[in-house]
């Protein structure tokens, strides 16, 4: 076991904040709560890592759009569906069937990584759950730091 107790603590509170799969399904065919929010219903193309960095970037536009509205509550579950999106990446690196296409042998440190930034959407998790405006744009802040050091060792 090598994520530390603050790691597997957090990732349980996005499992706890995350709702099974049957009520996701449930809640596939709403409507994005912020007026022109991005949709973000479709899986998009590509690997399973484009296909979280996509979902990835919808749903921080979407945040930026609803911290914008004064209104955060809809950031919840849109993270909700990113984190079976990073559940498939981590089966994936773990498997192979995804290898990294700079740095393949580092994949313990590309798991650090992923854990640490998943770590910052839990703080983006709960301040939607409060409806916290200034605490979601603190947590957005945190999670726009941790795109360019995964990416400069990691994105070819
Ligand atoms: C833990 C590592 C990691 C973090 C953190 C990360 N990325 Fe990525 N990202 C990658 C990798 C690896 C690729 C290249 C995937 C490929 O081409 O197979 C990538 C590619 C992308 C792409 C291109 C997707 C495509 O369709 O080719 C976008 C956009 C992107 N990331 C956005 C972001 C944003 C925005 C953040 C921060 C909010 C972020 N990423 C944080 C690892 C990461």
């Amino acid at each position: 076991m090598r994520t530390s107790s603050l790691a597997a603590a957090s990732l349980m509170a996005l499992a706890l904040a995350c709702a099974p799969d049957k009520e996701h399904a449930a809640h596939a065919g709403h409507e994005p709560v912020a007026p022109g929010a991005v949709p973000a219903a479709q899986a998009p193309a590509g690997n399973v890592v484009q296909q979280e960095m996509v979902m990835l970037t919808q749903t921080l536009q979407n945040a930026v759009r609803a911290i914008g509205l004064g209104n955060v509550t809809s950031i919840e579950h849109d993270i909700h569906r990113l984190h079976g999106a990073k559940e498939a990446t981590d089966a994936a690196v773990r498997s192979g069937s995804y290898q990294l296409k700079k740095n393949p042998d580092k994949v313990a440190r590309f798991q650090q990584l992923d854990h640490d930034f998943h770590e910052e959407l839990v703080k983006l998790v709960i301040a939607s759950r409060k409806n916290d405006v200034p605490a979601a744009a603190e947590a957005l802040g945190g999670i726009l730091k941790g795109c360019n050091g995964c990416h400069s060792e990691f994105r070819p």
